[in-house]
């Protein structure tokens, strides 16, 4: 599966904290990602972690210092000139102070200094002297500078203190490594994202629902952030976790999915409806679980709104694209379906393919354009999807004036 981070040359720095185990973590990632990541450590990070882990893991050797048998002098510029961006995980208070203040006394801050492509700095240290504002004021100096800088994630550390300061999880680093090596061609854009199946309650313990985990929405929500996009992603009930840097706003019916998303739509530019909508709800609502009765049971639905066909009544300038799920007929369908909710894209998947829609990772999708041009595209990840559906959308927004 071809990730963002594919073949992209990485310098992974660690410096001396506590939170240097975790960048193992973070290093597995990027070469499970496809990167190839060179690896710098400080005399004080060698303290918590062998550089023979990071060299397992990487497959390369890591890179120690500017001196000494081994070390080439130029290798800070080799490196420097080399790499398509650096993260520095866990980077110490002592190490920020120093980027801050253009001192390179070591391999790492001279690399740095060297350095043209985006920096990610994910500072981990005790909530005390996270806060001390000469700490502040030198991570400020570094985002103006244009460095990018991981703000801390809020938890118990490992002195026992409970606060702000420690390394954020190896995976949402990745992500906002991803976001900073993709291009930027939604900057000034509003999305809004639906996703996920809807609940629709019986009684107090039963409801209906479809099959429907969210996985497509939330790749959509994520890949459009990462592309630099305000993203709202209105969920349906989902285990997924709320990407990095996404508004998500939690609904459970059809009527609350409506209400949220019609409240929002006006300030948007781009409508991506890729939940899951329940088209029925039950006729009434029991207060009390209901009891076994005879060996029949008759339940009585009653349509729910459609909810794209309601949007499209308040359309001004909204790009509009919706999904539709098909087990037969497929194009069809969704040409139909194009047509009635007045669509400038419908993205129609068949959900009785095994690598295709409901709880896989994979998607074979055909994109059905207002102007009559279908594309069929190969199996792709949900990711590579979003992707396609986002170029699309793209050049769709590029038509409308702001
Ligand atoms: N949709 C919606 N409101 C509904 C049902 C669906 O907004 N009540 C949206 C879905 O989010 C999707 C598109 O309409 O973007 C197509 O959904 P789908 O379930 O495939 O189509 P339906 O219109 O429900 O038609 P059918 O169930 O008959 O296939």
């Amino acid at each position: 599966m071809i990730s963002i981070l594919q073949g992209k040359k990485i310098v992974l720095g660690v410096t001396g904290g506590i939170a240097a185990y975790k960048a193992v973590e973070l290093l597995r990632l990027l070469v499970t990602g496809g990167a190839q990541v060179q690896v710098v450590m400080t005399r004080s990070a060698q303290e918590f972690v062998t550089p023979l882990t990071f060299q397992a893991l990487s497959g390369n050797p890591v890179h120690l210092g500017l001196f000494g048998p081994d070390a080439d002098p130029l290798e800070h510029i080799s490196l420097a000139q080399e790499v398509d961006a650096l993260v520095v995980a866990p980077a110490t208070a002592n190490c920020i102070g120093k980027l801050a203040a253009g001192i390179g006394d070591d391999l790492l801050t001279t690399l740095i200094l060297a350095a043209t492509r985006p920096i990610l700095i994910c500072p981990a240290m005790n909530v005390r002297m996270y806060e001390n504002p000469v700490v502040q004021e030198n991570l400020e100096r570094l985002r103006q500078r244009g460095l990018a800088v991981m703000p801390p994630d809020m938890g118990e550390m490992a002195c026992g203190a409970y606060g702000s300061g420690r390394l954020p999880e190896p995976a949402a680093i990745v992500e906002t490594l991803a976001g900073l090596l993709s291009p930027k061609d939604f900057q000034g854009y509003h999305l809004l994202v639906s996703a996920g199946p809807t609940h629709e309650d019986l009684d107090p313990v039963r409801f209906i629902t479809n099959r429907s985990t969210g996985k497509m929405g939330y790749a959509l929500a994520r890949m459009a952030r990462r592309r630099g996009a305000k993203v709202c992603l209105v969920s349906g009930p989902s285990s997924l976790a709320a990407p990095l840097g996404v508004e998500r706003l939690m609904v459970r019916t059809a009527l609350e999915m409506q209400q949220v998303l019609l409240e929002r739509f006006p300030r948007t530019d781009a409508l991506l409806m890729a939940a899951a909508v329940s088209d029925y709800r039950p006729a009434s609502f029991a207060a009390g679980k209901i009891k076994r009765g005879s060996a029949e049971m008759m339940v009585n639905l009653t349509h729910n709104p459609d909810i794209l066909e309601s949007l499209g009544a308040l359309r001004t300038r909204q790009v509009m694209v919706g999904f539709a799920a098909e087990t037969d007929d497929i194009q069809a369908h969704a040409q139909q379906k194009l047509e009635r909710k007045k669509l400038d894209m419908i993205v129609a998947n068949d959900v009785s393919a095994p690598d295709s829609g409901f709880a896989v990772d994979t998607n074979q999708v055909t994109l059905l354009h207002r102007s009559g041009v279908v594309e069929a595209l190969p199996l792709l990840s949900k990711d590579e999807v979003a992707d396609a559906v986002l170029d699309r959308v793209a050049t769709l927004l590029a038509d409308v004036p702001k």
